[in-house]
C-alpha cells in the first residue's frame, strides 16, 4: 500500500473500540491543530458477551476487518492502537499519594511520582490497575488543586480514584490485538473514553454523569469539580431490549432489532394509539400487524429498569446533589426514540445525547453516539502522545527544547480559545486547544 507522507510533527493514534455488537477502529491524525479523523472500519462483531471477550476467533477476525478498513481509508498503516475495556468486573476505589517536591516546583515528573505511589496499593491477584485518575492534588496545605505543575511548594499530594478491572480481561482485548499484529499502547476504560469525546470541560467542572448504553454494557462515569469521582460498568444494554422485542413479539432476534431501530419508542405514551408495525413469523408463520404502541409496552420496562438502577448507583455514590450539569447519554441504545425523555423523567435532571464532538476531517463517519468511545479512543491516545513529548522535552538538554514551537501553540492556541465563535469546528478546537494548554 503507497502510504502518505506526513509532516514531521504530525502523529498517527488509532482508537480501537471492542464492543458488544461491533468493532470500530478511528485513526486520527494528531498535529498543532488538533485531531483530524483520516479514517474509520467498523464491522460487527459477535465475540463479546457484556463487554468482554468471549470468543477469541471471531474477536480477532472482526478487529482485522475493521483495521484494514480504517487502515485503507486512511491511506496509513496501523500498527500501535488504544484499546477499550468494559465489563462489570471494573471496579472503583480511592486512594492517595504523597511525595516530595523535588526542585521547590512542581514538574511533570513529581506528578508521574506521586501517582505512582497512589497505585501503590495492594489489589486481588487477578485484578490490575487500569487507570489512576487524580480527582484533586494537594501542594503543602492547599487543596483542590487541578494541574499542579508549575505551582510552589515543597510537599505533593493526590487523592485519587483508582479504577481496576479483571486481569485476565484485559489480557483477552490485548492478545486479540496482538493476534492482529498490533501493539496495544495503552488499554483504557470505555466510559473514560466515550467522555472524552462528548463532554465539555465546563460540565465536567460543574459535575456531570456521563451514562454510555451500548449492546451489552451501561458505562456510568461521574465527574465532580473537574475531576472522575466515579466509574461503574452494569451488564445490560441495548441487546436486552431486543432480546425483549424478539420474546415478547415471538420474532428473530435480527427481526426484533431491525423494528427497534425503525419503530422502537421507550416512552409508550409518545406513541399514537392507531400507528401499526408489520412483524415477520418465527417458522414459516405468516408476517401479522401489530399495535406500535405494544412495541413500545415491551421497551418500555427495560429502559425504565435500566434508568432505575443507574438512579440508584448515582444516589449510592452521594454526588446526585452534586450534578450540576446533569447527565449526557451517549452509546448506540440511546438512538431509541424518547430515551433523553424518559431519563429525565427516572433520573430528575436535565439530560442531552452525547455526540462525539472535538475532531475534524471525516467526521460524518463517527458522528452518532455509537462512535463516542472510538473517537475518545483517539483524543486519549493524543492527550498521552503530547503528555509523553512534554516529558521527553523537559528531560532533553535545553538547547534543544522545542520552546518556540511552544510558545507558538501556545500562542494560537490563546487565540483559538478567545475566539468567541459558536460554530461547531471552533468550539471544537476551542476544547482541543484547552486541554492541549493544560497538558502544556
Ligand atoms: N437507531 C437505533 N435505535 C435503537 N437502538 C439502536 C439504534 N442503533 C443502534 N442501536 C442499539 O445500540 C446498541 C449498540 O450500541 P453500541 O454500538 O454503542 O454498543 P457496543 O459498543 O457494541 O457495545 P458495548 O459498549 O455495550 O460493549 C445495540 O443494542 C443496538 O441495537
Ligand atoms: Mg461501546
Amino acid at each position: 500500500m503507497r502510504m502518505k507522507t506526513r509532516i514531521e510533527t504530525s502523529e498517527i493514534v488509532v482508537g480501537l473500540d471492542i464492543g458488544t455488537t461491533k468493532v470500530t477502529a478511528v485513526v486520527g491524525e494528531v498535529d498543532s491543530d488538533g485531531i483530524t479523523i483520516l479514517g474509520v472500519g467498523n464491522v460487527p462483531c459477535r465475540g463479546l458477551r457484556k463487554g468482554v471477550v468471549s470468543n477469541i476467533d471471531w474477536t480477532v477476525r472482526a478487529i482485522s476487518e475493521a483495521i484494514e478498513a480504517a487502515q485503507t481509508m486512511a491511506g496509513v498503516e496501523i500498527r500501535t492502537v488504544y484499546a477499550g475495556v468494559a465489563g462489570s468486573h471494573i471496579r472503583c476505589q480511592s486512594s492517595d499519594g504523597v511525595a516530595a517536591i523535588a526542585g521547590g516546583e512542581v514538574t511533570r515528573n513529581d506528578v508521574d511520582r506521586v501517582l505512582e505511589g497512589a497505585r501503590a496499593i495492594p489489589v486481588d491477584a487477578d485484578r490490575q490497575i487500569l487507570h489512576a485518575l487524580p480527582r484533586e492534588f494537594v501542594v503543602d496545605n492547599q487543596d483542590g488543586i487541578r494541574d499542579p505543575v508549575g505551582m510552589s511548594g515543597v510537599r505533593l499530594g493526590v487523592k485519587v480514584n483508582l479504577v481496576t478491572a479483571a486481569t485476565s480481561c484485559v489480557q483477552n482485548v490485548v492478545r486479540c490485538a496482538e493476534r492482529c499484529s498490533l501493539i496495544v499502547a495503552d488499554v483504557v476504560l470505555e466510559p473514560l473514553a466515550s467522555a472524552e469525546a462528548v463532554l465539555s470541560e465546563d460540565e465536567k467542572e460543574i459535575g456531570v454523569a456521563v451514562i454510555d448504553i451500548g449492546g451489552g454494557t451501561t458505562d456510568l462515569l461521574i465527574y465532580v469539580d473537574g475531576g472522575i469521582a466515579h466509574a461503574s460498568v452494569i451488564p445490560v444494554g441495548g441487546n436486552n431490549i431486543t432480546a425483549d422485542i424478539s420474546a415478547g413479539l415471538r420474532t428473530p432476534m435480527a427481526e426484533a432489532e431491525r423494528i427497534k431501530r425503525n419503530f422502537g419508542c421507550a416512552l409508550g405514551r409518545m406513541v399514537g394509539d392507531e400507528e401499526e408495525i408489520e412483524v415477520p413469523g418465527v417458522g414459516g408463520h405468516s408476517p401479522r400487524k401489530v399495535a406500535r404502541r405494544v412495541l413500545s409496552d415491551i421497551i418500555e420496562p427495560r429502559v425504565e429498569e435500566i434508568f432505575a438502577v443507574l438512579r440508584k448507583r448515582i444516589e449510592d455514590t452521594g454526588m446526585l446533589e452534586q450534578l450540576s450539569a446533569g447527565v449526557v447519554l451517549t452509546g448506540g441504545a440511546v438512538l431509541l426514540d424518547g430515551m433523553t425523555e424518559f431519563a429525565e423523567e427516572i433520573l430528575g435532571m436535565p439530560v442531552r445525547l452525547g455526540l462525539p464532538v472535538g475532531v475534524r476531517g471525516i467526521t460524518q463517519l463517527v458522528a452518532g453516539p455509537q462512535y463516542a468511545t472510538g473517537v475518545g479512543l483517539v483524543q486519549y491516545g493524543a492527550a498521552a502522545l503530547i503528555q509523553a513529548r512534554e516529558r521527553s522535552a523537559a528531560q532533553a538538554p535545553a538547547h534543544t527544547r522545542p520552546e518556540l514551537r511552544k510558545t507558538a501553540v501556545r500562542e494560537r492556541a490563546q487565540s483559538a480559545v478567545e475566539a468567541e465563535d459558536i460554530s461547531i469546528e471552533r468550539q471544537k478546537s476551542g476544547r482541543f486547544w484547552n486541554w492541549l494548554r493544560a497538558a502544556f
